[in-house]
């Protein structure tokens, strides 16, 4: 069983989407992992973001996947090297969206995403799996929250690793990062028309999770 999960940036899909896979004792997948790791071998190799043909080849040349670690985590593997906390710093966070718009990269990701529902069932977070990656998933998801709460999630999240900025300027990037997911060419950002709408913004963890289990549960 595939349960697919979209959404934008702060709407609460890894938390949940983990929660989720742990409650099934399904496997997770979180595909904004695997574009981050990609930006990380970019910006390590000094190349120009601007050289589309130079980002395509990087990425045909690059083995990128996705191993269960302790409890819930889950450890990236950037051609065998554990790159889980690098691809958190503010430098790949920014460049990611250049490596996702470009279509012969996704296309090689959607590939390799594919392969995890070869053998588990598995919840699968990101911004397109329900329309591109897995349109014919079982159950579809799209989490979202308003812009403010999603800011203050944000602010939260930093303040626990001791970066301290200021609202308005969270609020800023998070509306240009949903401006580029959603107007990319390939792979935008959008609810599938047969994916639950949820908005997170007024629940909590557990609340959210509970819908999901409840829709999934009625649907079986
Ligand atoms: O979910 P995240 O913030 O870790 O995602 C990182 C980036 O990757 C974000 O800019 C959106 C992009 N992404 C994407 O284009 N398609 C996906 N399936 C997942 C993430």
């Amino acid at each position: 069983m595939i349960i697919a999960i979209d959404g934008p940036a702060g709407a609460g899909k890894s938390t949940i989407s983990k929660l989720l896979a742990e409650k099934l004792g399904f496997l997770y997948v979180d595909t904004g992992a695997m574009y981050r790791a990609l930006t990380l071998k970019v910006i390590r190799l000094k190349a120009d973001f601007k050289d589309i043909e130079k980002l395509i080849e990087i990425s045909t040349s690059t083995e990128i996947r996705l191993k269960k670690g302790e409890s819930r985590s889950t450890i990236v593997l950037l051609d065998g090297e554990d790159v889980t906390i690098p691809i958190r710093k503010p430098e790949v966070t920014n460049a990611v969206f250049r490596v996702a718009a470009i279509y012969p990269i996704r296309s090689r990701m959607v590939k390799f995403q594919r392969e995890y529902a070869n053998n588990d069932s598995i919840v699968m977070e990101g911004r397109d799996i329900g329309t591109v990656v897995f349109p014919q998933a079982r159950k579809k998801f799209y989490l979202d929250a308003k812009t403010l709460v999603r800011a203050k999630r944000r602010k939260l999240e930093l303040e626990k690793k001791g970066i301290e900025i200021n609202i308005e300027d969270i609020v800023e990037q998070i509306e240009a990062r949903d401006m580029r997911d959603k107007t990319r060419d390939c792979g935008p950002l959008k609810q599938a028309e047969d994916a639950v709408y949820i908005d997170t913004s007024l629940m909590n963890i557990q609340e959210v999770v509970s819908c999901l289990l409840s829709h999934i549960k009625h649907e079986k």
